[in-house]
């Protein structure tokens, strides 16, 4: 019955703006569909169309800012759904998403002005998408009396611009939208056209969706875990199908088991296809969680932590090398960051050129590395698991949309720092003679972790400075690590956009890890702007050995303070992923210790800090 619905159901979008007449065009046919079938609209009517809709809420789900219309008709032949893009500035995202679930485009062109860049833009993206069917509907004729020079001149431009494009099965409509010629019915007005109505080739248009059908893929929306004894994975089948007792692998990390039971909300099923949202179980306890994707064992998907990406550019500040970006694939999102961009596509001719950025509507090919591998398919082999789109992590703004091409070779450098896994095979570190607890005890401290985390300016080092003289007063052994002299030495390599600022903190985590190692209070102040980053260097050092002091002082008030006059440049653009103005703060959720640097001096702040240690167990102990 599922197979039914979609079998005969045609999604489409339609390309063009207000002025090309394109709402007269859907109204048209809305209307003429609806007065010539109405005994079909009663059964649309009771069909369950959440079920069709699915695959738009899983992009929903992606976080797109949709701003897309979807309308529904029906005609004795098929069902339909037209995704209908408003025409405003924003056009090419809301376009991008609209086509990335169209089986078939309807391009409007004007007779009046022929073929656009936007016309050649739409049907370039539209190509990208992988949609095999356009239909080029030439509206407006009716102002030139059906003139059969003037349709043959905008087919044979039109076709010129096909040629460039992988856009297998075209059809060209002379139509007046206005007045209904050759909408729904067929118009007297145009003798000399032999082709068919817009209806009748949405009608026969041949849908292709065996692509995926034999490729299982899962994405991973949530674990169900009402109690120990159940636990299910909850998530919308992106591509083929799936039957108890099939053999399934967990991507990435590569575990077999088999499917136990498929659930939904009307209860239990055999089976289930691309487009339903299930919950399955697994016949084996294996370790599954949001972002992984549950895959055929036959075909598994790609994965990488480097990929080559067709690339639709859609927000005014230019995509270029010195930024990141958080990717969103099906359910897993990654932080991602341009390594090279090979080049950007001339709309008027398809020419590729030499480029550093991407602009705004802009199509390039870039290649990006990624924080961790990616699970995916090619775009070509699945549209589903093999798109993805870019945010600003500053705006959560929607930034771009990506095609995956193919995935690319682990470079070396990220190969030693990522997947070291093969080179520690052969390691065989000397067991020490000497013990963390006897080296602490020599000492007569219990050694720490002191992390200080604030926006620049915010007084880290100053505190962090201050506490040091205490606790040296106090006969305890510190050391103060601080950015601006880290980043002259051991990681003047890096910069500041993202993947170097995790790998910043990563290492003066293994750092600190071996000062506490020596029995030493460690006491590090860095931005360390990102969570997880935090979370890591805590999960490096034994429990309890990592204390988190939020140096909290307002962006303002740092701003207003810039005691290094980098706010000033970073505000001038000067320099650029400036924490706080240019790229994010994520604030901790429970400091250990939270600093209110408004409402205390440097020396008090330093002895809160102290006193907390004091207070400690362990401290006391001594
Ligand atoms: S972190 O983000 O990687 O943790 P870190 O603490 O090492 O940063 O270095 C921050 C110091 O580098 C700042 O106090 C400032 O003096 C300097 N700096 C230079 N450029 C930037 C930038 N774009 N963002 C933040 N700090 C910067």
């Amino acid at each position: 019955m599922a197979e039914h619905a979609t079998q005969d159901l045609l999604r489409f979008i339609t390309c063009g703006s207000v002025d090309d007449g394109k709402s007269t065009l859907i109204g048209r046919l809305l209307h003429d569909a609806d007065g010539l079938f109405d005994d079909v609209r009663k059964d649309i009517n009771a069909t369950n169309l959440a079920h069709i809709t699915d695959g738009l809420q899983a992009e929903r789900e992606q976080g797109i800012t949709i701003d897309v219309a979807y309308r529904y008709f029906a005609s004795s032949k098929r069902k339909f759904i037209i995704a209908d893009v408003p025409g405003h500035e924003q056009y090419t995202r809301n376009m991008a998403t609209g086509a990335s679930t169209s089986d078939l485009a309807v391009i409007l062109i004007d007779a009046q002005h022929g073929v656009q860049a936007q016309t050649r833009r739409h049907s370039f993206i539209v190509s990208l998408l992988g949609i095999r069917n356009v239909i080029v509907a030439i509206n407006k004729l009716d102002l030139f009396g059906f003139d059969q020079a003037r349709y043959k001149a905008i087919q044979q431009d039109y076709l010129q611009v096909a040629a460039q494009l992988e856009i297998p099965d075209i059809h060209f409509v002379p139509v007046s939208a206005l007045h209904g010629d050759n909408i729904v019915n067929k118009s007297p007005n145009t003798p000399w056209f032999r082709g068919r109505t817009l209806l009748d080739y949405l009608e026969r248009a041949h849908i292709d969706r065996s692509r995926n059908d034999k490729d299982f893929r899962f994405p991973v929306q949530w674990v169900n875990r009402p109690h120990a004894d159940f636990r299910g994975y909850a998530g919308t089948i992106a591509s083929g199908r799936i039957r108890k007792g099939d053999a399934i692998r967990v991507m990435p990390s590569g575990v077999i088991s088999s499917i136990d039971s498929i659930t939904t909300f009307d209860g239990e099923l055999p089976q289930a296809e691309a487009g339903q949202a299930v919950t399955l179980t697994l016949n084996d306890k294996v370790d599954v969680s949001r972002g992984d994707m549950l895959v055929n064992t036959s075909s598994l998907a790609q994965m990488s932590d480097r990929l080559r990406a067709r690339i639709v550019w859609l927000s005014p500040t230019p995509m270029n090398r010195d930024s990141d970006y958080l990717l969103k694939s099906t359910s897993q999102e990654l932080r991602a960051w341009p390594e090279k961009i090979h080049h950007r596509i001339d709309v008027h001719t398809f020419a590729e050129q030499a480029t550093d950025e991407l602009q705004l509507n802009e199509i390039g090919l870039v290649d990006f590395g990624l924080h961790q591998p990616l699970v995916f398919d090619r775009y070509k082999k699945n549209r589903r698991t093999g798109a993805f789109i870019l945010i600003d992590r500053m705006t959560n703004a929607t930034v771009g949309a990506g095609l995956i091409e193919q995935p690319l070779a682990t470079s070396p450098a990220l190969a030693q720092r990522q997947a070291p896994e093969q080179a520690a095979n052969n390691l065989h570190p000397q067991p020490p003679r000497i013990s963390a607890a006897k080296r602490a005890e020599q000492k007569q401290q219990q050694p720490a972790v002191i992390w200080f985390t604030g926006l620049s300016g915010s007084g880290k080092s100053s505190i962090a400075s201050a506490l040091d003289e205490l606790l040296t007063a106090h006969n305890k052994h510190s050391y103060l690590l601080d950015g601006d002299t880290m980043r002259q030495g051991l990681n003047r390599d890096l910069s500041f956009r993202e993947s170097d600022r995790r790998e910043n903190i990563r290492r003066i985590g293994e750092v600190a890890k071996l000062f506490s190692d020596a029995g030493l209070i460690t006491l590090a102040a860095f931005i360390s702007p990102f969570r997880e980053d935090r979370q890591l260097v805590r999960e490096l050092l034994p429990e309890g050995q990592f204390i988190e002091v939020f140096v909290d002082t307002p962006l303002e008030v740092c701003e207003q303070r810039d005691v290094k006059g980098l706010y000033a440049k970073a505000r001038k653009g000067e320099i650029r992923q400036f924490t706080g103005i240019s790229s994010p703060y994520e604030a901790p959720e429970k400091p250990d210790i939270h600093i209110r640097t408004e409402e205390m001096s440097v020396e008090d702040a330093a002895r809160v800090v102290f006193e907390y240690l004091l207070n400690q167990v362990p401290f006391k102990k001594q």
